[in-house]
């Protein structure tokens, strides 16, 4: 789809103005007082599966914060549960799964998945949220990149250096296929169900692929990641974010997407014309910024729309999720700028 007839840029309310339109990644989290009411009372897993609670929790900043788009609670890896690998978010630490695939013999295990009913509950989420909003804003689905997502279920958590994913890589490489080919089928239909049920744009994570080289990028990623681009329903943008990957964008972009999404180690005028400008363009405010005080924050944010050049097909964003020390108020001072600025 043209970037031009992309939901974001119809925004109804501002169609006369020339806008950038803002959401946050991450833009739910710990950072919102009302957020953390409502994890007081659920453990994040069964708040993602609890459709109502889900819900909620993604109105919560578009009520609070006032952005132009409402990213769907949830996670990118509750594709992964059904697959058997023992899928916990344990306080502080972030994900864990308890049976990392680490071998040939591990992902010979993998079998089929039924994802559509293992996930549904993410399916009625993005239901009651269309309902819900009305109109007022889209709601953009996502979900993790396979690259991202095999990082988690190899590693079994977070990593620095993804040294497992790698060996497994370079010694496997049947193997790391055969468990690029089952996430990509899951995700494709994880993705499907969401916009079958309402999402009206669609964000792949792919935020540790930073990790390789482009050599690696192309033969081990880009194939799997076009084919998941590939097999979405037609007629729904895609973002493609990443971060860290500076030196692959032009590879990223081959990989597809409607909308490149970019973290801040870059400038934006760079990035765009690494990507060529006839691709919509996402970022890069760092998160940290929303730290300082709020001249900074306008600063940074001018500093942003500048090397945008006020080109359409570009949207606001930080650069990676809002760090769960921040201000709120200063998260709502970073929309407001935004929205004055680009809208001179
Ligand atoms: O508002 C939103 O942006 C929607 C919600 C969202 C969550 N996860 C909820 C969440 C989104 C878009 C994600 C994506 C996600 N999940 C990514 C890709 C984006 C990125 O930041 O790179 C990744 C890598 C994950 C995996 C994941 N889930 C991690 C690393 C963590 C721990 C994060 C932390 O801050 O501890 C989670 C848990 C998680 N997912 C939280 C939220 C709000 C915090 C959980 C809590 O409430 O304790």
């Amino acid at each position: 789809m043209p970037l031009s007839e992309s939901p974001f840029l119809r925004a109804e309310r501002r169609e006369s103005v020339p806008f950038t339109p803002v959401w946050l990644m991450r833009q739910a989290g710990r950072y919102l007082p009302e957020y953390r009411a409502l994890r007081a009372r659920h453990a994040f897993l069964d708040l993602c599966k609890n459709p109502d609670a889900a819900a909620e929790a993604t109105l919560q900043p578009v009520e609070r914060l006032g952005v132009d788009a409402a990213i769907l609670f949830a996670d990118i890896l509750l594709v992964v549960e059904p697959l058997g690998v023992g899928l916990e978010f344990a306080a502080g630490e972030g994900p864990v799964i308890r049976r990392p695939v680490r071998s040939a013999a591990d992902v010979a295990r993998l079998g089929p998945v039924d994802v559509e009913s293992a996930v549904g509950f993410v399916f009625e989420t993005v239901r009651r949220v269309r309902r819900a909003l009305d109109g007022r804003v889209p709601l953009i689905g996502f979900a993790g990149a396979p690259f991202t997502v095999a990082s988690y279920v190899v590693e079994g958590g977070p990593s620095r250096d993804y040294l497992a994913t790698k060996r497994l890589m370079y010694e496997a490489p049947e193997a790391w296929e055969r468990l690029m080919r089952v996430l990509v089928d899951a995700t494709a239909r994880y993705l499907n169900g969401q916009i079958a049920a309402g999402a009206q744009a669609v964000q792949l994570f792919d935020s540790w692929v930073g990790a390789l080289g482009p050599d690696d990028y192309a033969v081990f990623v880009l194939p799997h990641s076009r084919a998941l681009i590939e097999a979405l329903t037609p007629g729904t943008p895609v973002i493609h974010f990443s971060t860290g990957t500076a030196g692959l964008l032009p590879l990223v972009r081959k990989a597809g997407g409607d909308v490149i999404g970019i973290d801040w180690r870059i400038d934006l005028d760079a990035a765009w014309a690494a990507l060529g400008h006839d691709v919509g363009i996402q970022g890069n405010l760092d998160p940290a910024a929303l730290l300082g005080p709020p001249a900074l924050i306008r600063e940074r944010a001018r500093a942003i729309l500048e090397r945008a050049g006020g080109r359409p097909g570009h949207i606001f964003n930080l650069g990676h999720g809002v760090l769960p020390d921040t201000p709120v108020e200063h998260v709502r001072a970073l929309v407001d700028i935004v929205h004055e600025l680009s809208a001179r």
